[in-house]
């Protein structure tokens, strides 16, 4: 059974670990650990016990949220736990206040984009070259 909880001090190497693996331009642990001391910023782990097999990040500024990375292990994807992860920032970002939440994909991420799409968000523009692959979409959803 896999429950959510609040990413703290003793979770920066696996996040990191995770974001070394499958974003292209990953973390740091010290940017990790930035970002969890950072009173705006939020950190949610997918656990099953001790096992951290994802996690979901994002930034509240005044009424808008920004989602940081989504990220599943490759070995348990498909298994509904990016949308699990999804739901709880937009959860989060509703109760912090915030009116509209955006984010950064590849425009070749079909996945990401899929998962995205079906939770309401919507391509707002492009950014030319953002990522090393090629173009970023900015996607926005109304809270
Ligand atoms: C994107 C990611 C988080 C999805 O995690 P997941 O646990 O597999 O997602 P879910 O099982 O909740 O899938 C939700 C929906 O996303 C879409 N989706 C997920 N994986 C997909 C794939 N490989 N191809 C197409 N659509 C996909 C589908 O619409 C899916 O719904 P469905 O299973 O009912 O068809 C995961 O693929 C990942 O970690 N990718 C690498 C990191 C990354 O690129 N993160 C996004 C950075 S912006």
């Amino acid at each position: 059974m896999i429950q959510i909880r609040k990413a703290g001090e003793g979770d920066v190497a696996r996040i990191a670990e995770l974001e070394q693996k499958y974003i292209e331009c990953p973390w740091s642990e010290a940017v990790v650990r930035q970002t969890l001391a950072d009173e705006l910023s939020t950190i949610y782990l997918l656990c099953d016990h001790e096992t951290i097999l994802g996690y979901g990040g994002l930034k509240m500024v005044l009424d808008t949220a920004e989602v940081y990375n989504i990220v599943v292990d490759e070995t348990v994807r498909r298994r509904g736990y990016g949308s699990m992860a999804l739901e709880k920032l937009l959860e989060h970002a509703i109760e912090n206040g915030a009116r509209e939440i955006f984010l950064e994909v590849g425009e070749h991420n079909e996945a990401a984009l899929n998962l995205y799409t079906s939770h309401g968000f919507r391509i707002s523009h492009m950014r030319k070259n953002y990522y090393k692959s090629g173009n970023a979409y900015i996607m926005r959803k109304e809270l």
